[in-house]
């Protein structure tokens, strides 16, 4: 078995977040399959939004802001796959994602993929409509940010339905889903 290193990103602030619960049946797929497994909980961090500084264009691809994003860098940097998982809020993933997604500016315009290695990226998402199909325009835009930054995209999952807090957890079919995602990050 192949030793390996993925992360989940939580970004659900609320109790019996149905994204954490997503975040982790995928991970728990991937430590199934033999893989190192810890998820960071955005909500919780101190972590602040990109200062748009380019401190890091000149710094080997780090970021000047002091914050607990220090510890989620390292973590990708020694990971093999990143798992992102985030509710919709109005229409595309929600401020704590964002946040994520923007210090994430760091590692452009620097190499990346040749530093630390293709880390492979996959994207969770809970949301309350029925549709599916509904937001998958811009949540896709938010997965290219990840392929342009040399990440191997592994593809969008949305859970939909998912209102009441703990919805999916009587969901086969979802939870399915996101195993598989955890699975697949291992392969
Ligand atoms: C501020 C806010 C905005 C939301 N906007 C949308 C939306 O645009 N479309 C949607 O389908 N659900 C929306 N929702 C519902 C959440 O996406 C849904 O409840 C999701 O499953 C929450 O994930 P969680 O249980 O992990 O917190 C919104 C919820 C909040 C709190």
């Amino acid at each position: 078995m192949i030793y390996m290193k993925i992360i989940g990103i939580n970004t659900s602030p609320r109790e019996g977040s149905n994204v954490r619960i997503a975040l982790e049946n995928a991970l728990e797929a991937s430590k199934a399959k033999g893989a190192e497994t810890e998820i960071f909980d955005i909500n919780k961090m101190n972590i602040t939004a990109c200062q748009g500084d380019n401190y890091c264009k000149s710094h080997e691809g780090k970021c000047a802001v002091d914050d607990d994003m220090q510890k989620i860098y390292k973590a990708i940097e020694e990971a093999d796959g990143v798992i992102l998982a985030t509710p919709v809020y109005f229409f595309d993933v929600n401020a704590q994602a964002k946040l994520f997604i923007d210090r994430l500016y760091s590692y452009f315009q620097f190499p990346f993929v040749e530093t630390y290695g293709t880390k492979k990226f996959a994207m969770i998402v809970s949301q309350g409509m029925e549709d599916p199909e509904l937001f998958k325009g811009t949540l896709n835009k938010q997965v290219e940010a990840f392929g342009f930054l040399g990440f191997d995209v592994q593809g969008l999952t949305v859970v939909p339905d998912n209102n009441i807090p703990g919805a999916i957890k009587d969901k086969e079919n979802q939870l399915a889903q996101v195993k598989a995602v955890g699975e697949k990050i291992v392969e």
